[in-house]
Order: structure tokens, then C-alpha cells, then sequence
């Protein structure tokens, strides 16, 4: 297959253009791991003292095994998704207790740890072992699709599948074609994704510097900025939330959300949605002393595909409220800089 032509000139350009990045020093299965996760929802740039200091405070799956929940959730704030450290733990912990502490060696049993997919466990299992396994993330798909002049969405599974097909060929060439001494499955897999991240850019890719391209259908048929096609992006739904800042005695009452849920386990005051012109009507739900609370902030945050309106009314109350049907904590206003809320109710504590 033609494709196939594209892996020496890539193997080199690699050799020669890889950056120095602090995970590609070791071969540690579980520093990879650490720095997969990590660079699924950032960048490289941002990832470096993420990971550094992460390394050095847990360095090995033990350490994060044993660590405390709170060592590790602070490790790894401002990356944000946090369900995925969460899962690390898991992951350490069944690594600790199921297989004795060695990282699995494998890609199905890698894949069977907590929140490892095909992409992290494809690379784990090529660039720790050097084992010819595929993976594709957003830099692959489109090197793939300029490549090979793949006009229909790579978000339609038919096409995504492709692409993982051509990568499973091609990494297995890569390997097929190895020297003694060269880890063409680890230089592979990453050279795609560098290729995609340093000159086959999602807008202005620099073909002029591009190893591939006397073998790039994109660029031969005039095509480099319509591949990949953009997905259609899913239509903004607004939502409107009412919430209160129940404030007793210098306390207020914020509520943990439930597990399961956005920001699964992070705080925020009670809230609730509202149709975009409903009144006070809510009020009754919480039993809450109505007509006396007053509008301190309006928030405008988006989720996903939500454009969310939270109205946050400021509620002072002399007696403790009976609030039969919320549950959580009463807070000093002093504490609550410490307390993990979620974004948008963090705005709104700064405004109190
Ligand atoms: N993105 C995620 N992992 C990567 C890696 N190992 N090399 C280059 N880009 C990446
Ligand atoms: Fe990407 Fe251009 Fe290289 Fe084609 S020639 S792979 S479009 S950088």
C-alpha cells in the first residue's frame, strides 16, 4: 500500500525534530501514563511542571497508590476533568492490590484499568514497551485525513475506524522495517502526533516544511484547509438556574454534587433550573422565607453545549432554616476560599 510510504521520511523527520520533552526520557510505564492523561485535556507547554511535579511527589504507582485523595486532587488542580485523576487512583490502587504493583504489560490489561481508553492504552503499550499497537488522537486524524485526502468527517465511526486501521497498518510496517536498537513503535506513534502538533497544524500547517508532502493528497489537491471537515458544531442551548446564598449567622449553605454528575464532588450553593420565565415560584421548593432575598450576581457560564444563566439571589436569614429537602453543609464565609466549588459558583463567592 502507497500509505505505507510515508513512515521512513516521517521516522526521520522525527529523529531529527522531536522535542525534548521530559516523558520521553523514560520508558516507565507509569511516568507515560502520567503524562497521557495529562496531555489529553493540555497542552505540552502547560503539562511540563504539571508532570515534573507530579513525578517527583508520587513517583511510582505505591506512592500514588497510597497517597492521599487531597495530595493528589491539588497535584493536579487547574487541569481540570478531574474524574481522571480520580480514576488514576483507582487504577494505582488495583495495581497495588491485583497485580502485586507492576504495571500491566499488555494492551488489554492496561486497557482494563480505570479510565485508560484505546488511545492511552495504545500508548502506554507503544511508547513504554514499544509494542506495535495503533493510537490516534486529534493530531493523527488529521495528519491521516490531509494524507490521504479523507473529505467526510473523522467523526463519523466509519471514518474514525479507517483511520485507526491505517495506523494499525502503519505502526506494524513501522516495526516490520526496525532496526536493532531503534523503538519504531514508540517513534511512530509519537512522530504522527508531533507531525500534527508542530507542522500539520490545524490552520496554517506549514507544508512547506512538511516531510510528507510529495506524499499529501490535501496539499496536492488544494485542499489542506477544508481536511479535516469540521464536525457541525451541536446548536447552544441556553438553560436558566435560580440559586440562593442562604446566609445565617455568617454561614451559608452549599450542597456537594452528587457522583455520576458534572463536577461530580465539587460544592456549590443550592440551585435549581428554572424555564426562562418562571418567577419567584421556585422559592417554595426549599421552604425559604420568600419575597426577602435580593439579587447579588447573574452568571453567565457554558457547559458543554450549554449557555447557562445562573441568577444567584442573596437570602439573609436571622433563624436557622429548616431546609427539609436540601443537603449539605453550613460554611463560615471565611472557609469557603478552601472549599472546592465548582467555576461558576466560585464567581459567584468572590462577589459575596
Ligand atoms: N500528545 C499526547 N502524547 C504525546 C506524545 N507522546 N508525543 C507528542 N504529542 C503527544
Ligand atoms: Fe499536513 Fe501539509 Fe504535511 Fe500534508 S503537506 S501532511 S497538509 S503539513
Amino acid at each position: 500500500m502507497r500509505l505505507r510510504s510515508i513512515v521512513a521520511p516521517l521516522l526521520k523527520w522525527f529523529a531529527k525534530n522531536a522535542r525534548d520533552l521530559p516523558w520521553r526520557r523514560t520508558r516507565d510505564p507509569y511516568a507515560v501514563w502520567v503524562s497521557e492523561i495529562m496531555l489529553q485535556q493540555t497542552q505540552v507547554k502547560t503539562v511540563i511542571p504539571y508532570w515534573e511535579r507530579w513525578m517527583k511527589r508520587l513517583p511510582d504507582i505505591t506512592a500514588l497508590a497510597n497517597a492521599r485523595e487531597d495530595t493528589v486532587i491539588k497535584l493536579w488542580e487547574g487541569l481540570g476533568y478531574y474524574s481522571r485523576v480520580r480514576n488514576m487512583q483507582k487504577a494505582a490502587r488495583l495495581i497495588r492490590d491485583e497485580h502485586g504493583g507492576r504495571f500491566p504489560r499488555d494492551l488489554a490489561g492496561v486497557m482494563a484499568l480505570p479510565g485508560v481508553g484505546r488511545y492511552t492504552g495504545g500508548a502506554v503499550c507503544s511508547i513504554a514497551f514499544n509494542q506495535s499497537e495503533p493510537i490516534v488522537d486529534g493530531n493523527v486524524i488529521r495528519v491521516l485525513t490531509r494524507v490521504v485526502g479523507i473529505e467526510e468527517s473523522p467523526k463519523a465511526k466509519p471514518v474514525l475506524e479507517k483511520i485507526w486501521a491505517f495506523t494499525d497498518d502503519l505502526v506494524k510496517h513501522a516495526v516490520a522495517r526496525q532496526q536493532p536498537r531503534q523503538r519504531n513503535a514508540s517513534a511512530f506513534n509519537q512522530a504522527m502526533m508531533e507531525l500534527g502538533a508542530l507542522v500539520c497544524r490545524p490552520r496554517n500547517p506549514l507544508c512547506g516544511g512538511c516531510p510528507l508532502q510529495g506524499r499529501c493528497t490535501a496539499r496536492k489537491e488544494n485542499k489542506v484547509e477544508t481536511i479535516p471537515a469540521l464536525a457541525k458544531r451541536a446548536a447552544a442551548t441556553k438553560r436558566r438556574f435560580i440559586g440562593f446564598i442562604i446566609n445565617w449567622r455568617g454561614k451559608v449553605f452549599v450542597q456537594r454534587r452528587p457522583s455520576g454528575d458534572v463536577n461530580a464532588g465539587f460544592w456549590e450553593f443550592p440551585n435549581w433550573e428554572v424555564s426562562a420565565d418562571a418567577d419567584a415560584a421556585h422559592l417554595a421548593k426549599a421552604n425559604l422565607p420568600l419575597g426577602q432575598a435580593e439579587l447579588l450576581c447573574v452568571i453567565n457560564h457554558s457547559v458543554t453545549r450549554y449557555r447557562n444563566r445562573l441568577e444567584m439571589f442573596l437570602l439573609r436569614v436571622s433563624r436557622k432554616p429548616r431546609l427539609a429537602k436540601l443537603h449539605g453543609e453550613w460554611v463560615s464565609l471565611a472557609k469557603i476560599d478552601k472549599f472546592p466549588l465548582t467555576a461558576a459558583h466560585r464567581k459567584v463567592a468572590k462577589r459575596l
